[in-house]
């Protein structure tokens, strides 16, 4: 059985993330959804929020999972018994990061191995901070962001952030 992680924050989960979700769900047999709960960070969502709204976008695929962790993530890929980790590539700004965090994953956990998906070209330009920046001065974000959590994010800047 094939399984496989995919980390972030996900403070809030966008269009492109999502789209990552789909496509990798459908090249293992099942899929961990990993929250991060990152203690130096304080985030626009809870944990809570943020692990319930992915369960619900992706209620409908049969093989993904939602879960917070914390701590290291190749211990949370050891502990879903997972070998892959997902990541997505929006452009080669993200990839010294990306190839860093990789390598230093595999040098502690060789084992796990992380596979990238170059996001969708829509969402290329896409980051949780830039939807975060917009809905802050109240303008759409519509177009990045799944429609079912658009008013979520609006309701968390009618009081100051
Ligand atoms: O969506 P993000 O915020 O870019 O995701 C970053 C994430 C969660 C993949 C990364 O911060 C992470 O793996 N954090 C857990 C701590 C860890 O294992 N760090 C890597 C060792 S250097």
């Amino acid at each position: 059985m094939k399984i496989a992680v995919y980390p972030g924050s996900f403070d809030p989960i966008t269009l492109g993330h999502l789209d990552i979700i789909e496509r990798s769900a459908k090249m293992v047999d099942r899929l961990i959804v990993g929250v991060l709960v990152n203690q130096a960070k304080t985030p626009l969502f809870s944990m809570e929020d943020r692990v319930k709204m992915i369960q619900d976008l992706t209620k409908d695929y049969g093989n993904v999972e939602v879960r917070a962790f914390k701590g290291l993530l190749v211990d949370f890929a050891h502990e879903c018994k997972a070998t892959i980790i997902v990541r997505g590539l929006r452009a080669v700004t993200d990839f010294e990061y990306e190839l860093q965090l990789a390598q230093t994953n595999k040098v502690i956990a060789p084992d796990v191995d992380t596979i990238f998906l170059t996001t969708n070209l829509k969402y290329s330009y896409l980051s949780s901070s830039t939807v975060k920046e917009i809905a802050s001065y109240h303008g759409d974000i519509t177009p990045f962001v799944p429609e079912e959590i658009v008013e979520k994010i609006k309701e968390q800047y009618k009081v100051d952030h």
